[in-house]
């Protein structure tokens, strides 16, 4: 499916998206030689279509023997609208359109794009939520269905460079936001560690970033070993995969590190069968972390970027690290392992200590689908985040908003860290609740001064049941946010 914009007088589509405001619906929409009338005092009166929030109303018209799907939807107050619910309502009519089997289809900007006067957020995030709403996981269906639709249009009659630039940046974005649901779509059995790195490496080389890989010996000699005691009951050898781009030299350099557990089952502390089903997620964080290394490169940001993820399974076997063990890291402190499912940390810290000390980032953000108490916390919708500096976070929180995505910073009290404390060693793997916060704060004990954010989006990666924007399975949700952090620190 193609992407493109043109004026409303070089385009006759099969399916048109038209987004109204609450009580603006036109009489007449002019598209070309056709003139769509809707009964708009009708629709009104009988409920049928106002323009409220979400609200979709559908009809074929027939002019000049010609057939054209119309599909109007909802944008609710124009003063209340949210970029959330902008690309929610261009995603769910784009999806109620395609199931019509249009072979084109227009979204007519013209009246939107005029009310709201910002031509950059309007066109960045309508592409962003059709790529978003066109991806479905078919990978290993064997009989695919057929797709009609070929190419889709911005209609506008005043495109400017804003639009322009709005329109490539939700290209480059919304293309990696799908480079991370297919990553991490990718079944445990296919997207072994090896694997990973290898479909990095060729990600690298199509998007212009620095790809290498620390096999065993190398990770040994790091002295990684709370990340090597996670991946040691696997068949699968662990890989540490290093992304580099620099677009900034001399300037200073932004961390990511992405959990990249290609499988989580718990190791000896082996989880139910009903959540290990879907533990193939586990290495969403990676999966975001790639994406947006992706669209910084691609879109050739002036920021220098490194990027780590520790990628391994957690597996159970005669080898397997042990409730009870005692092991090393590589920022030397000692860890008491009181669940061997709470593995993501031990992978994080190993990565966190070598990106800040070999690979000298001035500012660090580590993404993983971390803890299952999240969800308690902040249901399946907004990420976690803790953080111990609050521009930076606020830097976060700010390119949270602008991708459409909920971030919630949590508190961080002294006697939390009492909390991760073990009498046998320096450092307890399971410190008590608050869960989500105390992991964060279980890695930040290996980050030092520099600035730092945690995000856990172990409830929002993944979504057990499809959206009517949005097709089931991973999400993406952190490769905009990322990619926007990059996007603001950049010259
Ligand atoms: N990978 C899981 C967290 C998770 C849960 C991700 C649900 C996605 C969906 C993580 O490794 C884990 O098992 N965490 C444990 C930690 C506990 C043992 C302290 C959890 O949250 O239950
Ligand atoms: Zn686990
Ligand atoms: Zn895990």
């Amino acid at each position: 499916m193609n992407i493109l914009y043109k004026n409303s007088k070089a385009i006759i589509p099969e399916g048109i998206i038209i987004p109204c405001f609450k009580d603006s619906v036109k009489n007449t929409y002019s598209i070309n030689n056709l003139s769509i009338d809707i009964p708009t005092e009708r629709l009104k009166n009988k409920k049928l279509f106002e323009g409220k929030k979400l609200e979709t109303y559908t009809n074929c018209f027939i002019q000049n023997n010609e057939y054209v799907e119309v599909m109007l939807v909802g944008l609710g107050e124009k003063e209340k609208l949210t970029q959330r619910n902008y690309k929610k309502a261009i995603g769910k009519a784009y999806r109620q359109l395609k199931s019509k089997k249009v072979s084109s289809i227009g979204v007519y900007l013209n009246g939107i794009v005029n009310a709201v006067s910002c031509n950059y957020t309007i066109a960045k995030n309508t592409v962003q939520a059709i790529l978003i709403a066109d991806y479905n996981f078919d990978d290993y269906k064997t009989e695919k269905k057929e797709d009609k639709l070929k190419e889709v249009t911005l209609i506008l009659d005043n495109i400017n460079e804003d639009f322009i630039n709005g329109f490539d940046e939700g290209i480059i974005v919304g293309n990696n936001i799908t480079v991370s649901r297919e990553l991490t779509n990718q079944p445990a059995n296919v997207l072994t560690p090896t694997e990973l790195s290898n479909r990095v490496i060729k990600l690298g080389e199509k998007s212009g970033f620095d790809v290498e890989i620390y096999d065993y010996d190398k990770i040994k000699e790091l002295k990684m070993e709370a990340y090597l005691s996670v991946a040691r009951a696997s068949s699968e050898p662990p890989k540490f995969i290093i992304m580099r781009y620099h677009g900034n030299p001399g300037g200073e350099t932004l961390g990511f590190v992405g959990k990249g557990l290609t499988y989580d089952a718990g190791g000896l502390s082996i989880k139910p069968t009903k959540g290990m089903s879907t533990m193939k997620c586990d290495m969403g964080g990676a999966g975001d972390v790639i994406g947006a290394m992706c669209a910084v490169a691609q879109s050739k940001l002036k920021v220098n970027l490194i990027a780590v993820v520790a990628a391994c399974e957690n597996m159970l076997g005669g080898n397997s690290y042990k409730p009870g063990d005692i092991i090393g890291s590589m920022g030397g402190k000692t860890i008491y392992i009181g669940n061997t499912d709470a593995e993501g940390r031990l992978t994080l810290i190993d990565a966190v200590h070598y990106i800040i000390n070999h690979e000298k980032v001035d500012k660090v953000v580590d993404i993983a689908t971390l803890t299952g108490s999240v969800v308690a916390a902040l249901g399946t919708v907004c990420t976690l985040s803790v953080s111990n500096n609050d521009e930076f976070s606020d830097k976060m929180n700010k390119s949270f908003d602008e991708s459409g995505e909920y971030v919630c910073r949590m508190p961080v009290f002294e006697e939390y860290y009492e909390l991760l404390k073990h009498p046998e060693a320096d450092l307890t793997n399971i410190p008590d609740r608050p869960g989500s916060i105390t992991a964060g704060l279980f890695i930040e004990k290996f980050v030092g001064d520099i600035p730092w954010i945690h995000l856990d989006i172990a409830g929002t990666s993944y979504l057990s049941k499809k959206k009517d924007y949005m097709s089931s399975g991973a999400a993406g949700v952190g490769v905009a946010p990322l990619y926007h952090l990059a996007k603001n620190m950049a010259n």
